[in-house]
């Protein structure tokens, strides 16, 4: 596994359409597993492959905490299927680094995607696991959070 280098603010590869994965190949089971690894060593969320500069359609998502422990979820062509709901939060991403701001976001999603086994699966997330999908699933067609956040609300924050 390694750490790959996370693209961050104008790099226009976060602004292209990912293509889908039509089957696990050592390759992109070696990309996940560095995506897994990225984003926990630059302690994220969440990482689509984008970020780390591949257009293929991968999310990564982990809202564990120190004190409450959450399943990772690697959702290969992940698509919303259901969405219901609005929920106001603070929201920042891995590519705009040291910032966030606030956004609207459906407080309940439902995501159909493959897993690492290429097995069909569903999500269903509510508040954070809900921000988390739609903001990962955004990646993958190129949308940052910074194009939907309310205007004026885009703020510094302290980087860890
Ligand atoms: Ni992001």
């Amino acid at each position: 596994m390694a750490i790959r280098q996370i693209r961050v603010d104008d790099d226009e590869i976060l602004r292209k359409r990912c293509k889908p994965v039509k089957e696990m190949t050592p390759r992109i089971q070696e990309l996940i597993d560095d995506m897994f690894e990225t984003m926990y060593e630059n302690n994220g969320v969440g990482l689509a492959a984008p970020q780390v500069g591949v257009l293929k359609r991968i999310v990564v998502i982990d809202l564990s905490t120190d004190d409450n422990e959450e399943e990772p979820y690697c959702l290969i062509n992940p698509e919303l299927v259901f969405e219901e709901g609005e929920q106001e939060g603070e929201e920042g991403c891995l590519s705009v680094p040291g910032k966030a701001a606030k956004v609207v976001r459906p407080n309940h999603v439902i995501v159909k995607a493959l897993n690492e086994d290429m097995e069909e699966i569903e999500v269903e997330g509510f508040e954070l696991l809900a921000r988390a999908l739609c903001h990962e699933l955004d990646h993958l067609d190129g949308i940052m959070y910074t194009d939907l956040m309310e205007p004026g609300t885009l703020h510094k924050v302290e980087q860890e």
